[in-house]
């Protein structure tokens, strides 16, 4: 038999220890795996005065997967320049794993259509997918401060617009081929002012032509965002540039009724390892109290399994399960109904149960054994 998959494991800060720690219940139930846990983020910042240190980036290289679960937190907030920073972990291991492309898929689970805070009839049949330009823009520009001014750069080259149009034309089609819908593109800019926007429509159209069964369309970023809660089952497959992928998924995310839902994979070259993350933050204020919403990082455990391990079955499983215990009703406090979304509605059928992070592990592992 070959190898057992090495995994290094970076549960972070806040909530990342708990749900991190649910998700390694999840894969030790699934299989073999080679868990190796190290620090990032606060953690790190304590332990080793940087966020991420080289040796724990060298290890992340030469695993097969990253699975993380969230950084940062008031206790290093800063905003003295030179203050090592939690984010900076992340980054760096973004940067330092050439991690250039994000997929953060929006499918709002059945059970949780009434949890979102817009109309069930409006996210209604939602599958879109944003593919995020990862180690780019704005967040890897030069920076710095002067006198009384700061300034934050964003560039783009062609070479970076042009992988990552084909990472989303190549996306559109496979989703397509298992949906049976049409493949569509919209790539994001706000080319009506940013020459970085610019340059990414053109060099996006010119590698359209590549993809003739995807249908491609721009939206200025503005509009993009106002069209994603007035039409969000429209959209297919979404492309755009670092910090409009930042907002727009934390945007998509409330489609699923909580940022507590969604899952992300970051993925370099072919065959080198990815990064899978929850898209939500590190929440210290709930963090420590067990009633962490560890949903999130079970998908993303397995966008790992399909994205970085080829194991599809075992992925549409965890999500099956995921799925399953949300029909029965089981509900961490931020998927309850009357925190973000209004009352239920008359004659809805399953009533909620509020659970904790360990009942819903133990619920979510069950099912996958059912
Ligand atoms: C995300 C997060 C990060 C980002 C932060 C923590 C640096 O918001 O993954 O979306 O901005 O990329
Ligand atoms: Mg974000």
């Amino acid at each position: 038999m070959a190898r057992a998959p090495r995994i290094v494991v970076l549960p972070g800060d806040g909530i990342g220890p708990e749900i991190v720690a649910a998700a390694r219940r999840l894969l030790e139930a699934l299989g073999e795996f080679e868990l190796d846990e190290r620090s990032i983020g606060g953690a790190s910042i304590d332990a080793h005065g940087v966020a991420l240190t080289g040796e724990i980036l060298d290890a992340c290289r030469a695993s097969d997967a990253v699975l993380l679960g969230a950084v940062g937190g008031p206790r290093w907030d800063t905003t003295t320049p030179d203050a090592p920073r939690p984010e900076q972990g992340l980054l760096g291991l973004r940067k330092g794993m050439g991690l250039y492309a994000n997929l953060r898929p929006v499918r709002p689970s059945p059970a949780l259509v009434a949890s979102s805070p817009l109309r069930e009839e409006r996210i209604a049949g939602t599958d879109l997918l944003v593919v995020r330009e990862l180690t780019g823009g704005i967040y890897f520009g030069d920076s710095g401060r002067a006198g009384d001014t700061a300034h934050d750069t964003c560039e783009y080259s062609e070479g970076e617009i042009e992988r990552i149009a084909s990472t989303a034309f190549e996306a559109a089609r496979r989703r397509a081929e298992s949906s049976g819908r049409a493949a569509r593109v919209t790539s994001v800019d706000k080319a009506n002012v940013l020459e970085t926007s610019r340059l990414w429509r053109e060099v996006v159209s010119r590698v359209a032509p590549d993809y003739p069964d995807v249908e491609l369309e721009h939206l200025l970023v503005d509009n993009a965002a106002m069209q994603l809660v007035s039409r969000p089952a429209d959209f297919d497959v979404i492309v755009t540039e670092n910090l409009f992928g930042d907002i727009l998924s934390d945007e998509a995310a409330m489609l699923t009724g909580s940022l507590g839902m969604l899952p992300s994979a970051s993925l370099g070259a072919k065959g080198e390892p990815g990064l899978f993350e929850p898209v939500h933050g590190s929440a210290p204020d709930i963090a420590g109290q067990g009633i962490a919403n560890p949903l999130a990082t079970f998908l993303s455990a397995a966008m790992m399994l399909r994205h970085g391990f080829d194991r599809p079955g075992d992925a549409a499983r965890v999500e099956a399960a995921v799925d399953a215990v949300l029909e029965r009703g089981l509900r961490t406090p931020d998927l309850l109904r009357g925190t973000l979304a209004p009352p239920p509605l008359a004659g809805n059928p399953v009533p909620e149960v509020e659970v904790g992070t360990e009942e819903m592990t133990d619920a979510v592992l069950a099912a996958l054994f059912a």
